[in-house]
Parts: C-alpha cells; sequence; structure tokens
C-alpha cells in the first residue's frame, strides 16, 4: 500500500545548526541575571556538598579521637547547616529556573502567536493547521529544559571539567594525559553520531507534525467521517501514521542514547588505563597516593563529560525544534505595509480594479484582467458560476492577497500605500464561512467592534433579523456559544456573523454570500434591513439568489475569472445573455 497522503514530511529551507541556538539567547537574555544567580547557586551548593566529606574526615580524625564533645557538636552543626544550605541552594535553583524555563517559552510562544496571526491567508491554505499547532504547543513546550537547566549544567560542567584538570596536571602531567585520552575517542564518536542523530530527530518531527495535522483533521471532519462510517479507514490510516511515528521515536531514542553506554565505557577504560600504566610506571616514580588520588580524578573528570554528552544530545533536539519555530517566526508576511503607507481616516468608497490579475497558484489563472470601476455609495453585485472568481475579487480589495498584476485603488489611492488595518478597518466583510467564536453571542457581535453598546448590539442584530431567535435563547445574548457554532444553526450563525459586520459601521461592505443559509421569507425580512444597511455605503455583494441582488446599482456576471456582462438588472435581462440564463433557471 502506498504511504498515505497524510505522511508528507515538510522540507526546512535551512540547513540544521547549532547557530539556531545562539538565536534562542534573545530569549534568554532578559533572565540572564536570574541564570547567573541559578548558576552561582549552583556552584555554592556543589561546594558545600563537596564540604561535607572534609568535616567527616574531621569528625573521624580528630573530633572523635580526642573526645572533643565541643568540636564534634561545632561539626555536627556545621555539617548540618552545609547539608541544609545545599539543599535549600538547589531547590532555589530549581525555582528560579522553572521561573526562567516558563518565561522563556512563553515568550517565544507569544512571538509565533503575534506572527501567526499577522500571516497572509495564503500561508493558511497551503499547510494542514495541525502542523502549525504541534509548533506552537509541543514544540515550544520542549525547549525550556534545555534553555535553562540544560545552559546552566552545561556550563557547571565545562567549570568542573577545567577545575579537575588543574588539579590532575599540576599533580601527574603523564597520567592526566592518559586520563584526557579518551577525549579524542569521543569526539571522533560525536562527529560520526552527529549527522545521523541529526536526521533522526528531525524525521522524529516529521512524523510527529504528520500525525498531529491527521488528528487535527479527523477531529474538525468527524461528523462528516461518521457520516460516512469512516471510523475504520481513519483508524488504519492513523495507525500507519502512529507506526511511522513510533518507528522514529525509537530509532531517535536508540541514538540518542547510543551516547550514554560510550562515554561510559570510555570512562571505565580510562580508568583501568590510568590503573595500568600507574602500575606499569610505579616504581620508582610514582607513589600509590597519587595513583589512588589520579584514579579519583579520573572518574571526577569523566563524570561532567558524560553528563556534557547527555546535555549535548538534549541540544540536537532543541535544536531541530527551533529550527521550526524560528521557521514559523521568519516566515515572511507577504502582505504587509510598505514603506510610507498612509493611514486613511475616512474613505468615501470609491473602488477602482485596474487590469488586475490573480493567482493563488503559480501558473493557474483565476482572476484575468479585471477592470471596474464602483463610486460611492453604489452597490454592485457579482453573480456567476461556482469556482468563477467572485469571493477572490472581495479577498483582493480588502488585501487578503496580493493582485498578481494590475492595481487596485481606493479614493484614487492604491491600497498598497495603505496601512492594512486602516484599510481592513474601513470595510466591513463577511466571509463566505461564517466562523463563531467561542463566546457569548454578544461577545461574537462585538467582535466587530470591542466598545459596542448592549444597545448598540441590540440594535445590529434587529437589523439582520437576528433578535427573534437570539432573545429566544436561555440566556438571550449572553447565550455562550462554541467555536463551531455548536448551539446555533447554519443561518443563525450567519445571522450573528452578519450582525458583526454591521456593528463595526463600515465605509465599504462585502458580502459574499450573506444570506445563502437564510430561509426565503427571513431573507425577505431581512432585505429591507440590508437595503438600510448599504444606503450611502459602497457595497460589494455577492449571492447565487438573485433575488437579493435584483435591486443593485451594478450586477457583474463572473465567468472563468473574468467580467463577461455588466449593468442593471433590467439591462442585462434586456441582453438576454449569461445573467438572463441565470434568472431564467432560477
Ligand atoms: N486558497 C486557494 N488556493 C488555491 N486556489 C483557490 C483558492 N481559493 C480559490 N481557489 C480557486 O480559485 C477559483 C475561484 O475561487 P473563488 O472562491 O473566487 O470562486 P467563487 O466564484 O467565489 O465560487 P463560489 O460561488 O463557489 O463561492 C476556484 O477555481 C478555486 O479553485
Ligand atoms: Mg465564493
Amino acid at each position: 500500500m502506498a504511504r498515505n497522503k497524510y505522511d508528507i514530511d515538510e522540507e526546512l529551507e535551512k540547513g540544521f545548526d547549532f547557530g539556531k541556538l545562539k538565536r534562542s539567547f534573545v530569549y534568554i537574555k532578559p533572565y540572564k541575571w536570574f541564570m547567573i544567580g541559578a548558576l552561582l547557586l549552583s556552584a555554592l551548593s556543589s561546594i558545600l556538598a563537596l564540604v561535607t566529606p572534609t568535616l567527616l574526615q574531621r569528625v573521624m580524625d580528630i573530633a572523635i579521637p580526642d573526645g572533643n564533645r565541643g568540636l564534634l557538636t561545632r561539626l555536627s552543626f556545621l555539617t548540618l547547616g552545609a547539608i541544609l544550605l545545599s539543599v535549600v541552594f538547589g531547590a532555589l535553583r530549581g525555582v528560579i529556573m522553572s521561573y526562567c524555563g516558563q518565561h522563556m517559552i512563553y515568550d517565544i510562544r507569544k512571538d509565533i502567536f503575534d506572527h501567526l496571526q499577522q500571516l497572509p491567508f495564503s500561508y493558511y491554505d497551503s499547510r494542514p493547521h495541525g502542523k502549525i499547532l504541534v509548533r506552537v504547543v509541543n514544540y515550544v513546550n520542549s525547549v525550556s529544559d534545555t534553555l535553562t537547566n540544560g545552559l546552566v549544567n552545561a556550563l557547571l560542567d565545562l567549570m568542573n571539567i577545567v577545575f579537575i584538570a588543574v588539579f590532575m596536571f599540576a599533580m601527574d602531567v603523564k597520567l592526566s594525559l592518559i586520563i584526557l585520552s579518551g577525549m579524542p575517542v569521543l569526539l571522533v564518536v560525536i562527529f560520526l553520531l552527529k549527522n545521523v542523530q541529526k536526521r533522526a530527530n528531525f524525521v522524529l518531527n516529521n512524523k510527529s507534525s504528520n500525525l498531529t495535522a491527521y488528528t487535527c483533521e479527523s477531529i474538525e471532519g468527524v461528523k462528516v467521517s461518521q457520516i460516512f462510517n469512516r471510523q475504520q479507514e481513519n483508524m488504519e490510516i492513523y495507525s500507519r501514521l502512529n507506526d511511522v511515528y513510533q518507528k522514529a521515536w525509537f530509532k531517535s531514542a536508540y541514538l540518542n542514547n547510543a551516547m550514554s553506554p560510550i562515554t561510559e565505557n570510555l570512562k571505565q577504560l580510562v580508568l583501568a588505563l590510568v590503573y595500568v600504566a600507574g602500575i606499569l610506571l610505579i616504581s620508582p616514580s610514582i607513589e600509590v597516593g597519587v595513583l589512588i588520588a589520579m584514579a579519583t580524578y579520573s572518574s571526577r573528570f569523566w563524570q561532567p563529560v558524560v553528563s556534557l554528552a547527555n546535555i549535548y544530545n538534549n541540544f540536537l533536539k532543541t535544536t531541530s525544534y527551533l529550527e521550526r519555530i524560528f521557521q514559523t517566526i521568519d516566515e515572511p508576511v507577504d502582505i504587509k505595509d510598505t514603506e510610507g503607507a498612509k493611514e486613511i481616516d475616512n474613505i468615501e468608497g470609491n473602488v477602482e480594479f485596474r487590469n488586475v490579475s490573480f493567482e493563488y497558484e503559480k501558473g493557474v489563472r483565476v482572476l484575468d484582467n479585471v477592470s471596474f470601476t464602483v463610486k460611492k455609495g453604489e452597490s454592485v453585485a457579482f453573480v456567476g458560476p461556482t469556482g468563477a472568481g467572485k469571493s477572490t475579487i472581495i479577498n483582493l480589495i480588502s488585501r487578503f492577497y496580493e493582485p498578481t498584476e494590475g492595481q487596485i485603488f481606493i479614493d484614487g489611492v492604491e491600497i498598497r500605500d495603505i496601512t492594512i488595518e486602516s484599510l481592513r478597518s474601513k470595510m466591513g466583510i463577511m466571509l463566505q464561512d461564517s466562523f463563531i467564536f467561542t463566546d457569548t453571542i454578544a461577545g461574537n457581535v462585538r467582535y466587530g467592534k470591542l466598545d459596542a453598546t448592549d444597545e448598540e448590539v441590540r440594535s445590529a442584530c434587529r437589523t439582520v433579523c437576528a433578535d427573534t431567535f437570539i432573545e429566544k435563547m436561555p440566556d438571550g445574548y449572553e447565550t455562550g456559544v462554541t467555536e463551531r457554532g455548536g448551539q446555533l444553526s447554519q443561518g443563525q450563525r450567519q445571522l450573528v456573523a452578519f450582525a458583526r459586520t454591521v456593528i463595526s459601521d463600515p465605509a465599504v461592505i462585502i458580502l459574499d454570500e450573506a444570506t445563502s443559509s437564510i430561509d426565503a421569507e427571513t431573507e425577505k425580512l431581512l432585505q429591507t434591513g440590508i437595503e438600510h444597511i448599504l444606503k450611502g455605503r459602497t457595497s460589494f455583494v455577492i449571492a447565487h439568489r438573485l433575488s437579493t441582488i435584483r435591486n443593485c446599482d451594478k450586477i457583474m456576471y463572473i465567468d472563468k475569472g473574468r467580467i463577461t456582462e455588466c449593468g442593471t438588472h433590467d439591462e442585462l435581462m434586456a441582453k438576454k445573455g449569461d445573467y438572463y440564463r441565470l434568472h431564467n433557471a432560477q
């Protein structure tokens, strides 16, 4: 069976490197003093832990043989104090590290989310939402430990290594060199493993991303799956994705775990070498005491090396997460304010399309040389077959996509020269699918105008005839609704979305199939409301039901991305062309 279409891996543009870690210093920097504090605490805690054996030695060698009770008490209290302080410092470090870690991932998450809010429609068109989700949630959560504890421990270990090396070399150079002889071997191992580990982490991330993407899609499409009894097939697809994820996980885990037995063995091997060499050298140049001390140093030296090797593995993994996190943050915002873009306070609502062509995907023309002018206050309707390009035209007016060719003007100013925020704030756009947020009904309406009073919310709902059904709901305007608008019918969702558009009091109003799910009777009632809303505003209305657009000042018939007919209802009827045929068919 072919690998399924849900198992498509993302390729990353830039190679993976530790430069990514360097970049994460932006997030570490604000907490650098905390981190330094934690480092000091850890160092103190280690030193205190080292003090206790000397205290014990003094108890055994001095206090007890001398029968010195005073010294014994003092030493006992000192030991207790050292242990307590060591524990307190350790705990404090833990608290500081969690504080830093959580704040760092808070900042990273905030930056990704902020960026996601700005990315254009096209970004979301081209990838499953689950793949975006996994970056914001899973990957971000996974980097905090390495960026905090990993970093601090790496520094501590490095310090330890240098510290012990100095002591070692001061005692015996030859044996020290033997202890160090394991290092080149370790470096070769790291070098050899690095690329396979990188690859394995990369594959693992892809598989986890594919699995999440499919999970998200299945949840979103669960109703359709159940209607078509697709549970079995879905389970199979899921199992396949689950399998490859599991395999990738094991592979990555084996490779990452390979490091620890290797370092552990090296540690023991080096220790053996020290003894062998020591015994061979023992007379006359070496004393037994030195040999024993060097053996201790050897394990002391290799302890932080082993721990560094583990931290290194975590860095590898973290880098592979950071890679994806930064890739999302770096995703270019194609549609942004151009330099010198102007803020517009008021717009009259004159709209002009000049030779506009548009492609969603390179080479596939969706709009072909569209030109028209609309004067302020005019209402324009777009009609035409499904997929003709009607929604695309209105997506261009509000600059959700950029024309491939040609220009769009509002009041004579090219929309590229207007700040996006001020442009969109003057437009009321009701998209073809009415999204309802998890909030109350009033909250959803207020999405269009944050500071709207209760009365304004009511009045907007009255205008679109939504008041009747809302007032019948258990908590009226305060009834809670969920993301998919669970409690509302399709038509009711449309009415709420409509009210949301109306309340923003836009100069240009765009309605894409605003009333398609509403029954004919309500629509008739709504008609007066709509006419009232459209009065004095430039408006673009898309409707398949021609009765709703009959009175528009201009009707444009769109076919295959071109305007094939344009005129009033009567003119187009008299022309007996496409519009006439469409009208009669209804
Ligand atoms: N996000 C997209 N990415 C790629 N192609 C798209 C995208 N959206 C629409 N298209 C293509 O562009 C063409 C025009 O789509 P558009 O949504 O403008 O049609 P429409 O006239 O609004 O149709 P309908 O009446 O069904 O809403 C369609 O053929 C469609 O395949
Ligand atoms: Mg459409």
